[in-house]
């Protein structure tokens, strides 16, 4: 087969827009010989158990999947009974990106709350943290917050650390969506389990694709005694990958070194170029009527801009307008210009970064926008 698309198109759109990084493409290579046990019994799915216990801590054990949303459906439900909820932000992508499959497919009931930056606080939590033994209401059981957060903020070790202990003080545990957990990593400059082991994290879901990967995520069991059922689990929810070697091949490459780092450094340091880049073209006069909705943390920017602009802006670089701060957000892989409702009316958007953008693609973005503005 010969390549089928522009291989020069390059965009803001998502951190999933971008291809696979050489090494994990070597890593399947490394791991396509021979036969294996399927199912997860083979060297690589046994070499990441240690992997993650190296990262995470002896009791840590992973469950490779095939996406993000089948992390979070299969981690939720290993934690919750039939009668349970969880509190998430508004914003969450269990909330508001994954088809309602957390509701449909584990059964579980969300109870969202509006917040400003994408994160939860033990305040906002206590919103829906009641009610418990009241037969009229599914019983808040789980906190789930997202690392580094929907809305590219970052929480703080110690603020995870007192949504922890405000969760299981009230009999709840905390659950972590890591789609962008090396990022987070990277950004706090701390090691992955500074804010997840070590902070009270019970369960997470473990973000390989957004990170260089192929496709690969996984579910981690930080405290066995919060999760059930994990063997059964994968298999009742259509996430268990017979050629589990690779899956797990990737992980094992992000993880065993330092890729998952170089590459998230990567991607941060492409979202501070282009904040800094637009903030100077603000500062000296070429950028104007543009302002920014969120602190650039991780590896998105959240920027407003004057009408018309993201239209023009987009017949070069592809990226999605954006809920306003605390209502909706959206995450499709479809076409962006798709995405509007709420989001017109702020003319809100979001740039990712990637562990492949360059220094170019966003000096080249940068100038684009200020010749439009
Ligand atoms: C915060 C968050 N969680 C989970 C996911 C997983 O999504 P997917 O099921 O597309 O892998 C994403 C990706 O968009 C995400 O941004």
């Amino acid at each position: 087969m010969t390549t089928l698309h522009d291989t020069t198109a390059r965009g803001f759109a998502s951190d999933n827009y971008s291809g696979v990084h050489p090494e994990i493409l070597e890593a399947i290579a490394a791991a396509n010989h021979g036969h294996q046990i399927a199912y997860g019994e083979d060297a690589y799915t046994i070499r990441l158990q240690e992997v993650f216990r190296r990262h995470f801590g002896e009791s840590a054990e992973a469950f490779p999947v095939f996406n993000g949303t089948g992390a979070n459906v299969v981690g939720l439900q290993s934690m919750l009974p039939r009668w349970g909820a969880v509190i998430a932000a508004s914003t969450a992508h269990i909330n508001v990106d994954e088809g309602g499959a957390p509701e449909r497919v584990a059964g579980i009931k969300i109870l969202n709350v509006p917040t400003r930056d994408g994160k939860l606080t033990p305040e906002l939590v206590d919103r829906e943290a009641w009610g418990w033994g009241d037969e009229h209401r599914a019983q808040p059981l789980v906190v789930s917050i997202t690392q580094s957060t929907e809305l590219g903020t970052l929480y703080t070790p110690d603020e995870i650390r007192a949504l922890a202990d405000h969760a299981h003080a009230h009999g709840m545990r905390l659950h972590l969506d890591g789609a962008r957990i090396s990022n987070a990593a990277a950004a706090l400059d701390v090691p992955l389990r500074a804010f997840t082991t070590d902070a009270g994290v019970d369960v997470l879901s473990f973000g390989g694709t957004k990170n260089g990967a192929l496709g690969g995520e996984a579910v981690v069991v930080l405290n066995p005694d919060a999760a059930e059922g994990l063997l059964f689990l994968r298999k009742l929810n259509m996430q268990l990958a017979s050629k589990m070697r690779f899956i797990s091949a990737q992980l094992v490459a992000l993880l065993e070194g330092d890729l998952y780092l170089r590459n998230a450094r990567h991607a941060n340091a492409m979202a501070q170029r282009l904040r800094a880049g637009v903030e100077a073209g603000i500062a000296d006069g070429s950028i104007t009527g543009v302002g920014f909705s969120q602190p650039t943390q991780a590896n998105g920017v959240f920027a407003t801009l004057p009408d018309g602009i993201a239209d023009a802006l987009r017949e070069s670089f592809r990226f999605y307008d954006w809920g306003p701060a605390g209502g909706g957000s959206t995450e499709r892989d479809g076409d962006p210009s798709s995405a509007g409702g709420e989001d017109a009316a702020r003319n809100e958007v979001r740039w990712m970064c990637s562990f492949d953008t360059s220094e170019d693609d966003v000096d080249a973005f940068v100038a684009e926008l200020a010749r439009l503005t």
